[in-house]
């Protein structure tokens, strides 16, 4: 049951730390949704954390990805066709022993099946499939970080296999293929099935910002917002000396959540991918953030040398994001996208981090 009568939006993995300010914003502009959960006890968090949502969108537990009926049953028993879907779900914790059963196979499947229900029983008024991809998808997991190269564009693909992602036992590669084979799957879908509806990817590299999502404790910070700021508060890194990050390039999660509801209606984002990338992180910039703006956390967050941006010998790629720049100001409101920067990102998420009480005062 929803009061909003606007255009109806399927999103799903609604629980999670991007799909909650999806949520928030969709719901403030009026979209009628229906989100996926894995149960019910996952939606019913969602209201515990925000009262005032109750009763203003409907849900669907789904809680095996890897086969098609509960997706077909999601279209079938739609209360209203589905205009759009957002489609976040998908595993996004490094802690895992089966890379492939518990990485890729929900990942790949997860996107195939759902885009299979909305071709064969989303009927006509499907318009737009939004998936929220990666940069892990574009980047190359094996960048020479010794010397910056040429920077990427939206039509590199990371040569990352399956295969080495297993025998090396590497969860950050294995989220890296599972990332990237679940776009391409997604691609391949649009080409081999050409649907009513086109398709757009939006690939966010390392996500930080403000919580919204269902919190019941420390573990439950989201993993990138562990990894790359609470993990310099909490006493993992006593030191930076040492700290390297994955990647070096960030987005604040208010910018994801704005881009993927934008691209709803967005005429210029069809049949594209949207890389999206605000600056540079790394280990110093946020400690520096922290100390200078949360004096009273000064002395359990490491100092390192606050001059040495980058680990020493590390010098990232960058990003080319002139086209993706041009199709999200294109969506944006007033014709103008503006990121969020990595200060504000920072300091958002050390505010949230206090106020769910994640992190000691
Ligand atoms: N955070 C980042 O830096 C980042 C960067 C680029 C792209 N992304 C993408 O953004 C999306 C959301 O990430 P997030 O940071 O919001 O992570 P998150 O908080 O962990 O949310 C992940 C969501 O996916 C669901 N999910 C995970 N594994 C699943 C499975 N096997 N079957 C069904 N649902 C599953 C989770 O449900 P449960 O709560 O039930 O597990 C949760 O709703 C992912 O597609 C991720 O790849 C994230």
């Amino acid at each position: 049951m929803s009061p909003n009568s606007g255009p109806h939006v399927l999103l799903t993995g609604a629980n999670g730390f991007v799909a909650s300010h999806i949520l928030s914003m969709l719901l403030e502009r009026g979209y009628d949704v229906t989100v996926t959960v894995r149960s019910q006890a996952k939606a019913d968090d969602i209201l515990r954390t925000h009262p005032s949502w109750t009763g203003r969108f409907a849900v669907a537990i789904v809680s095996d990805f890897t086969s098609a009926k509960p997706f077909d049953d999601l279209f079938h028993n739609a209360k209203r066709p589905y205009n759009y879907v957002i489609h976040t779900a998908s595993p996004l914790n490094f802690n895992v022993t089966d890379i492939q059963k518990e990485m890729i196979e929900p990942a790949v499947m997860g996107t195939t099946e759902i885009l299979k229900a909305a071709h064969h029983y989303g009927g006509s008024d499907m318009k737009r499939f939004v998936l929220l991809g990666s940069a892990v998808s574009v980047l190359n997991s094996f960048e020479d970080l010794s010397r910056e190269g040429k920077p990427y564009t939206e039509k590199d693909w990371n040569p990352v296999t399956a295969e080495q992602a297993i025998e090396r036992k590497d969860a950050v590669l294995g989220y890296n293929v599972s990332k990237k084979r679940g776009e391409e799957a997604a691609w391949e879908f649009m080409k081999q099935s050409s649907p009513v509806f086109d398709l757009v990817v939006i690939n966010p590299d390392i996500i930080t910002g403000p919580m919204l999502h269902p919190i019941s404790g420390p573990k439950s910070v989201n993993e990138t917002n562990q990894f790359a700021i609470k993990s310099f508060i909490d006493g993992t890194h006593k030191q930076i000396d040492g700290v390297m990050f994955p990647f070096y390039h960030f987005v604040d999660v208010r910018d994801v959540a704005r881009s993927h509801v934008d691209a709803l209606t967005n005429p210029a984002a069809g049949g594209q991918r949207i890389l999206l990338i605000s600056g540079l992180i790394s280990p110093q910039l946020v400690v520096n953030i922290i100390r200078r703006a949360f004096p009273e956390l000064r002395d359990r967050v490491p100092e390192g040398n606050p001059s040495q941006i980058l680990p020493p010998g590390v010098h990232p790629t960058g990003w080319d994001m002139r086209v993706s720049l041009d199709i999200l100001s294109q969506g944006a409101k007033d014709q103008k996208w503006e990121y969020i920067d990595l200060e504000t990102s920072v300091i958002s998420a050390v505010r949230s981090m206090i106020a769910t009480k994640t992190i000691r005062e």
